[in-house]
Parts: C-alpha cells; sequence; structure tokens
C-alpha cells in the first residue's frame, strides 16, 4: 500500500512515500536563502515557495518510487499547526489529489507526524514523546496513537528556537542546531550555563534564559567555540532533567525523541546514558518532511481511524490532544 504524505507547515516543502509502513522516498525542498535576508520565515514567501515547489518534488518523487498517482491508495497531509498560508499549499492540494483519483485522505496533526517518524514498528504505548522543534518543544504521554496527555511544554523559547537565536548571536549560519553542533565540538574549553528550572517540580520548559545568558556572554567577549559548547550542554541538561523527571513521576521507561533537535549527538548521547529505553528518527526524518506525515497516516489507516472529510479547513492553532 502506497502513501502520499505532503508537510508545508512551515518553510520546508516536504513530499514522502511509504509503502506499507516503510519510507521509500523522502524529498525537502528547504528555502533558507530566501529568508536569510529577511532574519526569519516571511510567511506569504513560504507560501509563493511551496506552491512553486510542490507540483515538482510530487512528480518527482512518484518518478523516484516508479510508480504512478493511481499507484497510490491513501492520500495525507499536515492540517496544523503551522502558518496558516504555508499549510494551506500542501493540504489543498492533497485534498485535491485525493478527489480527482478518488482515494481517502487524512488530515494529520504535524506533532504526530513528528512522534510517528521516531515511532518504531511494534512499539505499543504508553510511552514519553519528547518534541522539540523550532516551533515546539512539548512533552506528551502517549496513551494510544490519537491520545495524548500534555505533560508540559516551553515557557518562551522552542528549543531549536534557541539554538537558532544563539548561532546568531555567533554569527553562525540557519539553522543554527547543527552549526552550534559543530563548533561546540571543537571547542577545548567551555563556558558554563546555568541549567533552566532545576528547581521546579513540573515539567515545563525554559530556554529565554539561555539566550540572555549567551548575550552578555558574547559581549564579555568570551571565545564562540566555548560559548556554543556551554550553551549546548545546558540546553541538553535542561530537556534531559524535565524528562527524566517525568519518567520516574509517570513510571514510563520508554522515551520517543522527534522534531529537528532530535538529530543532535549530544542530546542522543545525555538520552542514552539515561537509563530509559529512548528512540529517535531515523536520519532524515528529524526535521520537517513528508514521509513522516505519510508514516502517521499508516498508523491511523493500521488501527482502523475513519478517513478525513474533505470539507475540513486547515488550521494554525491545533492542540495534539484535540487531534
Ligand atoms: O522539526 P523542524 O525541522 O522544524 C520545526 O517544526 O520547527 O526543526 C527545526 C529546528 C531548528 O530550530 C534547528 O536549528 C533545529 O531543529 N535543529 C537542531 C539540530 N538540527 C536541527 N538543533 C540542535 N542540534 C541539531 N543537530
Ligand atoms: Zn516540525
Amino acid at each position: 500500500m502506497w502513501i502520499l504524505g505532503i508537510d508545508t507547515s512551515c518553510d520546508d516543502t516536504g513530499v514522502g512515500l511509504v509503502r506499507d509502513g516503510v519510507v521509500v522516498v523522502n524529498l525537502v525542498a528547504g528555502q533558507v536563502a530566501l529568508h536569510q535576508v529577511f532574519g526569519g520565515v516571511v510567511p506569504e514567501l513560504a507560501s509563493r515557495e511551496h506552491l512553486k515547489a510542490l507540483p515538482i518534488l510530487v512528480k518527482e518523487a512518484l518518478a523516484q518510487a516508479g510508480i504512478a498517482p493511481k499507484d497510490l491508495s491513501l492520500i495525507a497531509a499536515t492540517r496544523g499547526p503551522g502558518l496558516i498560508g504555508a499549510l494551506l499549499v500542501g493540504y489543498t492540494f492533497a485534498k485535491g489529489f485525493a478527489w480527482a483519483l478518488g482515494r481517502p485522505f487524512y488530515a494529520i496533526h504535524h506533532l504526530e507526524a513528528h512522534i510517528a517518524a521516531a515511532w518504531p514498528e511494534g512499539l505499543d504505548p504508553p510511552f514519553l514523546a519528547l518534541v522539540a522543534s523550532g516551533g515546539h518543544t512539548h512533552l506528551f504521554e502517549v496513551q494510544a496513537l490519537g491520545r495524548y496527555r500534555l505533560l508540559g511544554a516551553t515557557r518562551d523559547d522552542a528549543a531549536g528556537e534557541a539554538f537558532d537565536k544563539v548561532a546568531r548571536l555567533l554569527g553562525l549560519g540557519f539553522p543554527g542546531g547543527p552549526e552550534i553542533e559543530c563548533l561546540a565540538q571543537e571547542a577545548k574549553e567551555k563556558v558554563p550555563f546555568p541549567v533552566p528550572l532545576r528547581e521546579q517540580k513540573g515539567y515545563d520548559f525554559s530556554f529565554s534564559g539561555l539566550k540572555t545568558k549567551a548575550v552578555q556572554l558574547v559581549e564579555a567577549g568570551y571565545p564562540a567555540p566555548a560559548l556554543a559548547k556551554g550553551f549546548q550542554e545546558a540546553a541538553v541538561e535542561h530537556l534531559a532533567q524535565v524528562v527524566l523527571r517525568a519518567a520516574k513521576d509517570t513510571g514510563h521507561r520508554v522515551l520517543l525523541v522527534a522534531g529537528g533537535v532530535a538529530a543532535n549527538r549530544a542530546l542522543q548521547a545525555r538520552f542514552q546514558e539515561a537509563g530509559l529505553t529512548v528512540h529517535f528518527p531515523p536520519k532524515g526524518l528529524s526535521q520537517d518532511n513528508g514521509a513522516m506525515v505519510a508514516l502517521a497516516a499508516w498508523r491511523r489507516h493500521q488501527a482502523g481511524f475513519s478517513p478525513s472529510p474533505l470539507s475540513l479547513g486547515a488550521t494554525a492553532y491545533w492542540p495534539l490532544e484535540e487531534a
């Protein structure tokens, strides 16, 4: 069974093809150069770029898989959350494609897709899932597919956003996560950063303090590699402390770590030594992409969920607990 998955929630055009739960093609067209001069994603430009890239990527994905549109059994797209104009491009395209082909359509939650990318075949819930990306830092208890309890979220910046902002401060490129990771590896020493919210009883996250600390340290003239290493260690330690406390309190021993930040090797090492069973997305599936949307649709189909009505619109705001 072939599933086409599309994600256009932010600035990446993602088109993926999944066959019986296995990723066969996963194409992502980024827009970094387009937005760079503005210092952030310009929503209207992102939408227009999706419109240009999407038909080309879908055609290319089908060609790479060696299949025709009629071979698709199911079409899926991210319904939300995200930039509404950007979402609408992929979501409406996918609905039109499903209608024209006479195939069922699944409206997918962006965070469920991130979770699906890290969810190994054969693993049954309940477990914990940390989604850390440029727009989200959320910790969920996954009770079942489609049944999620939010345990904690960031009070300010998302984890990836903090990596991006600190990278910019240090004069590094975008996205900042891989740049910081690279620079930290070169560092012989580190400037220590305080780990946020050490004393809390709950499961919230906060990254704005680390950002402020980075501003002060840059102004004080500390070298960039030592700063990158210190920041990364504190950010990773913060994520680990909150998640491990939640694991202890809830008794869950299995954890999925998903979203763009899950690609960070220092973070992977920290969680792997934590004594839990931890799953990360395979390479290429942690950042925004279309295959993760197809994987979520595959799980929904397997679990017997009804397809979504084509009358259902996209939405910028959509808590995962309501998906
Ligand atoms: O999931 P994603 O592609 O898009 C959103 O839904 O936001 O995540 C992108 C974020 C960016 O902020 C990027 O800097 C971060 O993930 N990221 C990383 C790494 N690779 C990507 N952060 C830390 N370390 C990395 N290796
Ligand atoms: Zn994402």
